[in-house]
């Protein structure tokens, strides 16, 4: 199989439409099988649930290209519970994880030429999303439901590739107590939207969000959530039952104790005590891990001792024991990799 002729290390993160994806539709209480489709657009209701009250949800993972020329997906488990969860926080129906992993499988493989070649820094994106697609008027969950699952091949997310990143401290919330913080609903994305500008146009990449309830504690950024290193080397990340509980960062959390013998904490972080890290980055499946070295709020900054030039050096053997795992160069934990083909 030859790969598309795409000058693959100079991608970034958009969208491109490769050959197939997956499609799935939910009618009179059941999933039909679903099947494979080269049409890149959708046609549904204008009085459709997800058009007229935001019923979405979606998941991102990549696939890789390894250097025996396999191809190879990484915990793609975790994204199927992860979408149970947001459909039933959005009264939608959970597509089970048997059907969620053969989407997966029969489109990576149909799409095996958009797989970015081992080495070239590209990876495949795999975007799954499930909306209602049938009439709503009235404020209800709606009668029919599409899950479709498509594929793009992508760069780094970040402008720059891992360069540190200078963010600043959002005067938005992200996710109120009790919300939506946790799961991976559109809306959450929408609402973000609007802060995500104003911190672009201000010269920031992302921002940071604190908790809603009392402004004091550290959540995540619109995409990604946070990692720190203490100054004696300790690994410490957010706990908060607002945020989305990211694949990347639970599987950093196991990789800096087993592979690396960190000492981790998941725990509340204060704002106030982030001056006192030596690294900070924000990890996610298209962050991977990204530094940071600027944060800007509203009474001054906190200038990262790793610098706005260089990876600190825990971040960086974390990012590259990860992507080892990921790219096939390092021994993955048992069940951690999907091979496809
Ligand atoms: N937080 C938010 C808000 C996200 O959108 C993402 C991306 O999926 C993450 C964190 C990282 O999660 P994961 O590592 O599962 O991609
Ligand atoms: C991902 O990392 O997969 C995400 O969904 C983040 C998104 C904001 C691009």
């Amino acid at each position: 199989m030859d790969k598309k002729d795409i000058k693959w290390s100079e991608i970034g993160f958009g969208y491109m439409s490769a050959d197939y994806r997956f499609q799935a539709d939910w009618k009179d209480g059941k999933w039909n099988e679903g099947a494979l489709t080269t049409e890149d657009k959708i046609t549904i209701s204008e009085c459709a649930g997800v058009i007229q009250y935001a019923q979405t949800c979606f998941e991102g993972l990549k696939a890789y290209t390894w250097k025996d020329g396999s191809i190879v997906t990484f915990r793609p488990e975790l994204n199927a519970e992860r979408m149970q969860n947001s459909a039933r926080r959005l009264m939608m129906p959970e597509v089970s994880t048997e059907m969620f992993l053969r989407a997966l499988d029969e489109t990576v493989k149909a799409n095996a030429a958009w797989v970015p070649p081992y080495g070239t820094g590209a990876t495949l994106y795999v975007r799954p999303c499930l909306f209602g697609s049938g009439p709503v008027i009235g404020v209800a969950p709606a009668p029919e439901y599409i899950f479709r699952l498509f594929v793009t091949p992508v760069g780094p997310y970040f402008k720059g590739g891992i360069k540190p990143l200078k963010i600043c401290v959002s005067d938005y919330d992200r996710a109120a107590p009790h919300g939506t913080g946790d799961i991976k609903a559109g809306l959450n994305y929408a609402m973000s939207l609007y802060p995500g500008q104003l911190a672009h146009s201000n010269g920031y990449a992302e921002n940071m969000f604190l908790d809603a309830a009392t402004r004091t504690n550290v959540e995540e950024t619109g995409g990604a959530n946070f990692l720190f290193v203490t100054k004696d080397g300790k690994l410490v990340t957010p706990k908060s039952s607002t945020i989305l509980p990211s694949i990347t960062r639970r599987s950093l959390v196991y990789v800096a104790k087993e592979y690396l013998g960190l000492e981790v904490e998941e725990r509340v972080v204060p704002f106030e005590e982030v001056s006192e890290f030596a690294e900070i980055g924000v990890c996610g499946t298209a962050a991977v891990i990204s530094p940071v070295g600027e944060i800007d709020h509203k009474n001054g900054k906190i200038m990262v001792p790793s610098g706005m030039n260089e990876f600190g050096p825990v971040l960086k053997k974390l990012r590259e024991t990860l992507v080892g795992i990921q790219m096939g160069d390092v021994e993955a934990p048992e069940g951690w990799i999907r091979k496809i083909m």
